[in-house]
Formats: structure tokens, C-alpha cells, sequence
């Protein structure tokens, strides 16, 4: 992986999103496309942007409801001097396609999202990797113009999960961390109310179907510089294919309330 094989920033956004600890940034890339960067280092943790990355490959291996990320190269010369101030710095960071939309209102939204049906597989995907500080924020309202097959364009809205910086309930893991596999997976509450266990069979079967080699093949891509060492990649597959042979007790345990 080096900086001509990864989209290249152009221009760095003036503004902040709303929430984000870690300061992330808009920025301009020279394949066209407008996206969120998300810093390595990070000051949340080592491991923030490496969670990002797999969990980013991980969730497109389930059809879960977020976006596939990319590792990026934000030269030097084009940071604004704000970013600068909170710790952008040229180098590899993570970064994610820019959605149109707002973080995520779950008393008012739920009623408004076209993939309603995506929500259980959200939810074996949120426990299956354990991702930490999903309770009151870290969801998304995309809005998309979808454009049917006759032509016809309809504004639409999505759920969509976002930051997976704790990921493995944790920004800074280590392999002995995650060598102590979870049993249980609290999801947040105005999840659970939009589900059953009948709605959950689908997405649990797929998981429990996903061979050792397809996950295994989300995790190794990841650059140099962030200084991730093999160990690491080789605990987060053992701890992955053992959360996939249990997640039907790790949901269970968790969220009793789900019937
Ligand atoms: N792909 C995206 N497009 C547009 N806005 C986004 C995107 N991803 C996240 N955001 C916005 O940026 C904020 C910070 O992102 P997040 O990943 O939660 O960063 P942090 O780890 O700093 O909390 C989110 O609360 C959301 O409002
Ligand atoms: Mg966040």
C-alpha cells in the first residue's frame, strides 16, 4: 500500500461534523470523491482506525447497513491550518464516502428509513464484533436521491451505522484482549425494540455460515505505518470465528427482552 494506490486528498473542508471526539475532517480526493477522514494516529487509541478498516470489510461481508471505507493518503501540503491544530497530520489515515444526512434521532426516524429490514442484520453485525459506544449516538440518517428503473427519482433515507473505532469494545486492544472472547452483547435499546428473534434467524444463519478464509481475507489488508503487528490480525480472526459460533448466546445473554 503506498500513496498511489490509495485516493490522494486535494482539499481539506472548513467546518467539523457534528460530535466526533476524535476530530475528524471533510476533505476532497482526486478519484472525486468527497470523504469523512478519520486520523492515524488517533487520539482515542492505536487501534481506532484498524477497527474502522475491518470492521468497514467485515460489514460488507454480512450486508451490513454501513459504508466500506478506505485507507487514504492526506499529503502534507493541502492540510488547513485548524485541521493542523487538532492533530491532522500528512500521512495514511481511514476514511468513509461523505453522506448527506444527520446523525441519527431514533424517536423520530425509525418511521422515516426505507431499510427497515436491515436493522437485524445491524444488529448480529453490532454484536458479533462487540462495538462499543453505540447506546446514544454513532447511527446515521443517509439521505439519497434513488433512481428506480423507469427513471423515477425518489429522495430517500437509510439507517446506517457509523464509527466502529470501538470495535472489540475497545480503541487500544491487544491480542490478549481480544483472546478473552465476549458472552454477552447489550444492543442499544432503540434497537431492541425493532426486533425479535424471528427477525434475527436470517442474519444469525449468514453469519454462522461465513467461512475462516473469507473473514480472515477482510483483516490483512492495512498499511505499514500503522504499525499493526501480525499477532494482533491473527487473535482478531480467532476471536471473530469464535463469536461467530456463539452469537446466538451473546445476543441471547445480552438482550433478554427481545422475544
Ligand atoms: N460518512 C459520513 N458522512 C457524513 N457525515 C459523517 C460520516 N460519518 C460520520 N459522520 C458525522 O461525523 C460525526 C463524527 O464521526 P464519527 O465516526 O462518529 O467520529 P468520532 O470517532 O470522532 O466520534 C458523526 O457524528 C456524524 O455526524
Ligand atoms: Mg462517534
Amino acid at each position: 500500500m503506498n500513496r498511489y494506490t490509495t485516493p490522494n486528498a486535494t482539499m481539506g473542508y472548513p467546518g467539523r461534523p457534528a460530535n466526533g471526539g476524535s476530530n475528524p475532517r471533510f476533505y476532497d480526493f482526486d478519484d472525486g470523491v468527497k470523504r469523512l477522514v478519520k486520523w492515524q494516529p488517533s487520539v482515542h487509541g492505536a487501534k481506532a482506525c484498524y477497527n474502522e478498516l475491518l470492521a468497514s470489510h467485515l460489514g460488507q461481508l454480512l450486508d451490513a447497513p454501513l459504508l466500506r471505507g478506505a485507507v487514504v493518503f492526506v499529503p502534507d501540503e493541502i492540510i488547513p491550518g485548524d485541521h493542523r491544530q487538532v492533530g491532522a497530520t500528512e500521512g495514511f489515515h481511514f476514511a468513509t464516502a461523505w453522506m448527506d444526512g444527520e446523525n441519527f434521532v431514533p424517536t423520530q426516524h425509525y418511521a422515516e428509513i426505507a431499510n427497515a429490514d436491515e436493522l437485524p442484520t445491524a444488529a448480529v453485525f453490532l454484536a458479533w464484533l462487540a462495538v462499543g459506544d453505540q447506546d446514544g449516538h454513532n447511527q446515521f440518517l443517509q439521505r439519497k436521491v434513488v433512481t428506480d428503473t423507469a427513471g423515477v427519482q425518489t429522495q430517500t433515507k437509510f439507517f446506517k451505522l457509523i464509527d466502529m473505532g470501538q470495535a472489540f469494545g475497545s480503541f487500544t486492544w491487544s491480542a490478549a484482549d481480544v483472546a478473552r472472547v465476549h458472552t454477552s452483547y447489550s444492543l442499544p435499546p432503540h434497537m431492541v425494540a425493532h426486533l425479535n428473534l424471528a427477525k434475527l434467524a436470517d442474519p444469525i444463519a449468514r453469519l454462522n455460515a461465513l467461512p475462516n478464509d473469507k473473514i480472515e481475507r477482510c483483516l490483512i489488508d492495512r498499511p505499514m505505518e500503522w504499525n499493526i503487528p501480525d499477532a494482533d490480525v491473527g487473535a482478531i480472526v480467532t476471536r471473530l470465528t469464535a463469536a461467530r459460533d456463539t452469537i446466538t448466546d451473546i445476543l441471547r445473554t445480552g438482550n433478554p427482552a427481545i422475544t
